[in-house]
């Protein structure tokens, strides 16, 4: 199976290497955004002395062949790791940017210099909030998957806190030139590369144990370009460093009297993972995907190259950055992105629950008759967020956390959503909505999204698209029975009732993963276990996630698929789910810019050469030696 995966692969690369790339080409027009003051601090070769060169140079294609790649990464402790002394010239060459990785909770535990009984109280009251890990330059919000091996503890010699999936080092960029040589250098001394920007990726992509992890989150610019008009495109633009989080660009936007297409969270990176993972919006059901709004992106490549990635120069690429996800063909410094004029937005949420009037039949009946309007509700550009979830045994909790309608004002929403509440009061389900109107996107966003809990080990998250073919006729039934399948077996559903709109405007022509563009309907599912669950117990509720609950959902939407930035780890035939018919295309492109492989993540394009050594089934980690299958 997987063999014959490879072959076809194979061949596609073969096909990919021959198109031709008009490189030198670049966008013309009036006013066309230039780069950063600190992209124009780059490496050259000239900068470095010959020993330097030849530890953090660009790639020499002659010296290292493809074929006699060592196995594995190199690993802390094995003979080829660099010796305190180059890593010391590597900070000096970075300007001090180097840091070596204290894990977050160091401070809670007594094996650690950084035992500090106060500083490990903070630290447990603030675990939860995204801000932590985000500014932290190795944490991440998962920690499952990092390893475990320093949570935060109130009792310091329970366990010592070692580093497990975190990176040993990290570089703290600032510019392109410090990109450019941890790149080189974790090419050239064979070490695992990570990037991490906030550390928000559902499947712990920014950690790896043993890695030089680059840190962007320091690349937090925002220039709004009122009349940018480049390329043919003419209009309100956002230029961002690939650091900037979500509430910055919005809080822009709204200075700035425009709309820009970014997450729910508040602290997701905008110009990071969302876009190069597509990037879904409380817009979207308007305006499209986060990758659709990309007018051009700054990458260093693989090679250490820097170059401009758009339509004119490498197209092939910009096709692959705007949506196959992250840390998989560069490192992108920064994003431009099309805004859009100011809108108003209109909020409804209300909650209801069985109760002695309300059986569970009725409750999964009211859940039908909300999704038999999903494929309305998209086409006129709303968005729906909500949540199911048991409260006891054979008690349900169903929370609309808003409808959210785009470009609406109260009376166009309350005919909009009448038929539905009426729906739901024929049923004998009263609600009783609360409809907020807004005056932008940002105020609709401060009014209903709340700071997100992150950090726990108690839940695993998996995911898929519903084709809107799933919300009519006989199907809406196999579906609806399908999902009260997982709700009954405890499942927490997080559904997002979106579309990723056609948008002639916008350049769609992307790696999105297809399925998106079908799509009413994104639902996470999730599976939870108590706070001191034993590893059996977190592998069994894991597997009852991807094999029982999820198998219904994909059998009810074959050829669909998902979202990877919101995707279970543990995904089957994750190439088919995450990227779909693009997937050959995709490797191709991996293997054309990438050969040497110095970008890995797990389920990222091209992972499935890779492993990641000392695995627990069904609770994979970034805590092992990264090695090629070959
Ligand atoms: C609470 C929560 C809410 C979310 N809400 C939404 C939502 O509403 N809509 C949505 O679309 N997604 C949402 N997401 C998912 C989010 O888009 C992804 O997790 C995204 O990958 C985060 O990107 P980041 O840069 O913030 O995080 P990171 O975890 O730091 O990075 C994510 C991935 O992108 C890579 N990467 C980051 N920056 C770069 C770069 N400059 N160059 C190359 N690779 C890079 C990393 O290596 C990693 O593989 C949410 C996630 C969470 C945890
Ligand atoms: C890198 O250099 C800076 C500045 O001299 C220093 O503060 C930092 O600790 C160094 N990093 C490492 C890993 O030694
Ligand atoms: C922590 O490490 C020390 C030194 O290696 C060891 O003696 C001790 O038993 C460890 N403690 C725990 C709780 O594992
Ligand atoms: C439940 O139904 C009964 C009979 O129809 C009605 O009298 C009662 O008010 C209902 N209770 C609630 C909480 O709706
Ligand atoms: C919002 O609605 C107005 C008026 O109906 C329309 O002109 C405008 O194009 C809409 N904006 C978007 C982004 O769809
Ligand atoms: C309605 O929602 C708005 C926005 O979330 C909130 O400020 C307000 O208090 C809510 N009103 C009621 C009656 O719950
Ligand atoms: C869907 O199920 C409901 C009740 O379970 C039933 O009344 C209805 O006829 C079914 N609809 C279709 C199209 O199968």
């Amino acid at each position: 199976m997987a063999a014959t995966i490879l072959q076809s692969l194979a061949i596609a690369a073969a096909t990919v290497a021959t198109f031709t790339n008009p490189t030198s080409a670049t966008l013309t027009g009036r006013n066309c955004p230039s780069r950063f003051p600190w992209e124009t601090i780059q490496l050259t070769p000239q900068s470095l002395s010959p020993k330097d060169a030849s530890l953090f140079g660009f790639s020499n294609p002659t010296r290292s062949r493809i074929h006699c790649q060592p196995k594995c990464k190199s690993f802390p402790g094995d003979p080829s790791w660099p010796s305190d002394t180059v890593w010391s010239r590597f900070n000096t060459t970075l300007n001090g940017a180097l840091i070596k990785t204290i894990p977050l909770a160091a401070p809670c535990y007594r094996n650690r210099p950084e035992y500090d009984p106060a500083a490990c109280q903070r630290i447990r009251e603030a675990w939860s909030t995204p801000y932590l890990h985000v500014n932290d330059p190795s944490s991440a919000m998962f920690p499952l998957y990092q390893g475990r091996t320093c949570m935060p503890t109130e009792d310091p010699d329970a366990s010592n806190c070692t580093l497990g999936g975190y990176a040993a080092y990290s570089v703290k960029v600032e510019n392109v030139r410090q990109v450019q040589l941890a790149v080189n250098f974790a090419r050239n001394a064979n070490l695992r590369l990570v990037v991490k920007n906030t550390g928000h990726d559902f499947a712990d992509k920014s950690v790896g144990a043993g890695a030089l992890s680059v840190w962007t989150r320091g690349l937090d610019d925002v220039e709004f370009l009122r009349e940018y008009d480049c390329g043919g495109y003419r209009g309100p633009a956002f230029k961002l460093g690939s650091g900037v989080l979500t509430e910055e660009v919005y809080k822009a936007a709204e200075e700035n009297g425009v709309t820009v297409v970014g997450g729910e969270c508040r602290t997701v990176g905008i110009a990071g993972g969302f876009i190069a993972g597509g990037g879904h919006s409380p817009v979207s059901s308007l305006v499209g995907m986060g990758a659709d709004q990309v007018l051009s992106m700054e990458v260093v490549l693989p090679d250490g190259r820097f170059v401009t990635v758009n339509e004119k120069s490498y197209p092939d690429l910009f096709w692959a950055l705007r949506g196959a996800g992250g840390s998989t063909y560069g490192v992108v410094t920064s994003v431009t992105i099309r805004a859009y004029p100011k809108i108003p937005v209109t909020t409804m949420s209300f909650v209801y629950t069985t109760s002695p009037n309300i059986t569970a039949d009725t409750f999964f009946a009211g859940l039908g008759a909300y999704m038999k309007y999903f494929n309305k509700f998209t086409a006129a550009g709303a968005y729906g967020y909500f949540l199911v979830v048991s409260i006891g045994p054979g008690e349900y909790l169903f929370s609309m956390m808003p409808f959210w309608a785009n470009n609406m004002t109260k009376a166009e929403v309350t005919t909009l959503v009448n038929p539905y509440l009426n729906d739901l009061a024929n049923l004998g389900i009263q609600v009783t909505p609360n409809i907020t109107e807004y005056s932008s996107l940002f105020q609709a966003y401060q009014g209903s999204f709340g700071p997100e809990n992150v950090g726990a080990t108690d839940s695993h998250a998996a995911s898929r698209l519903f084709p809107k073919e799933n919300f009519k006729g006989a199907k809406l039934n196999a579906t609806l029975a399908a999902v009260r399948h997982a709700i009954e077996g405890g499942g927490i559903l997080v559904g997002y009732n979106i579309r990723a709109a056609p948008n002639l405007k916008a350049n769609q022509h992307n790696s999105v993963n297809p399925a998106w563009r079908k799509a009413t309907a994104f639902f996470i599912l999730g599976a939870a276990w108590p706070a001191d669950a034993s590893d059996a117990q977190i592998q069994q509720a894991s597997k009852t996630l991807t094999t029982d609950w999820m198998e219904k959902w994909r059998a009810v939407t074959p050829g669909s698929g998902t979202f990877l930035s919101e995707a279970d780890i543990n995904e089957p035939d994750f190439q088919m789910s995450f990227y779909g018919e693009y997937y050959p295309r995709l490797y191709a492109l991996k293997k054309k810019y990438d050969p040497k492989g110095v970008f890995y993540a797990p389920t990222g394009v091209g992972s499935e050469e890779w492993y990641i050594t000392d695995q627990v089934e069904w609770i994979p980690t970034q805590n092992g030696r990264l090695c090629r299958r070959r």
